[in-house]
């Protein structure tokens, strides 16, 4: 790399944040692509789960979250939640001068995969009645029949770290195999903590349903917006993560959904 362009690397963090643990998925696809860029994940477990709350209620959390995120001076800042962003990323925007990459359900891909022309998106109750969502669908799916599955507490459940519990069983054989049978072919998993129980959402609907998830998106839009705006860094340093909850638990269960050690995170209070 010429030395023009070296003095242009920006090797400030990057903010990143969600309710809880979900957001570590969209963190896991980001550092796939961005190897060489610093993280400032928070979790926002004091206030898990987001997927029941009000649009104000939600602008108040994630102001909070930003304004942290600005004393800690990131040059970018990811909304690893798409109950968050639907709900308040357009106020953010106006509020805070630093570039916020969202995340949303994967509407275009849908529209892109499905044969049967019925789909369907798994995610908060929240990000399921939003209006924002409806207009994802109006403008990317006009013409296909999308289900809107909101109403479980699989998040709540993800957040306890046992993937494999007869809760999380329950509701999975219970939300999905009706979408089978109404012909959905492709399901997005519309909320940050379900990409972690892709495999046994991918067993249950069978080999012929795609289950297709926004952390490669949101990783791909990152970069594109780093690059844009000249801030990519050239060196990583170390990982911080921070948590409104309980940090024993959070270093825990992070660790198992990641299948990999990080830093012994820290409590903050939001
Ligand atoms: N992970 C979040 C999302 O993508 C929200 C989970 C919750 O707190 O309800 O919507």
């Amino acid at each position: 790399m010429d030395a023009q362009k070296l003095s242009h690397m920006d090797n400030r963090p990057i903010g990143i944040f969600d309710s809880g643990v979900g957001g570590l998925s969209v963190l896991l696809e980001i550092k796939k692509l961005l190897p060489e860029e610093t993280f400032i994940f928070v979790a926002d477990q004091a206030y898990v789960p987001y997927g029941k709350k009000t649009k104000a209620q939600l602008i108040d959390r994630v102001s909070s979250i930003l304004e942290f995120f600005q004393t800690k001076n990131v040059k970018a800042v990811v909304a690893a939640c798409n109950t968050a962003t639907v709900y308040t990323i357009e106020e953010m925007r106006n509020r805070f001068d630093v570039p916020i990459i969202g995340t949303v359900p994967v509407i275009k891909t849908l529209a892109t995969i499905s044969k049967t022309g019925t789909a369907a998106v798994f995610s908060t109750p929240a990000t399921a009645k939003s209006p924002y969502l409806d207009e994802l669908i109006t403008k990317f799916a006009p013409d296909m029949e999308i289900i809107k599955v909101g109403g479980s507490n699989l998040e709540e459940l993800v957040e306890e770290g046992d993937l494999e519990s007869p809760a999380i069983h329950a509701i999975l054989y219970s939300e999905l195999p009706p979408l089978v049978e109404k012909n959905v072919d492709a399901i997005a998993l519309g909320c940050t903590h379900y990409p972690f129980l892709r495999d046994q959402i991918q067993k249950i609907v069978g080999p012929s349903v795609a289950v297709v998830d926004s952390g490669g998106a949101v990783a791909r839009r990152l970069k594109a917006v780093l690059t844009h705006n000249n801030i990519l860094a050239n060196k990583s340093s170390q990982d911080e993560y921070l948590t409104s909850g309980n940090a024993e638990k959070f270093h825990r269960i992070a660790e198992q959904l990641m299948s990999r050690t990080i830093p012994i995170p820290s409590h903050i209070n939001l």
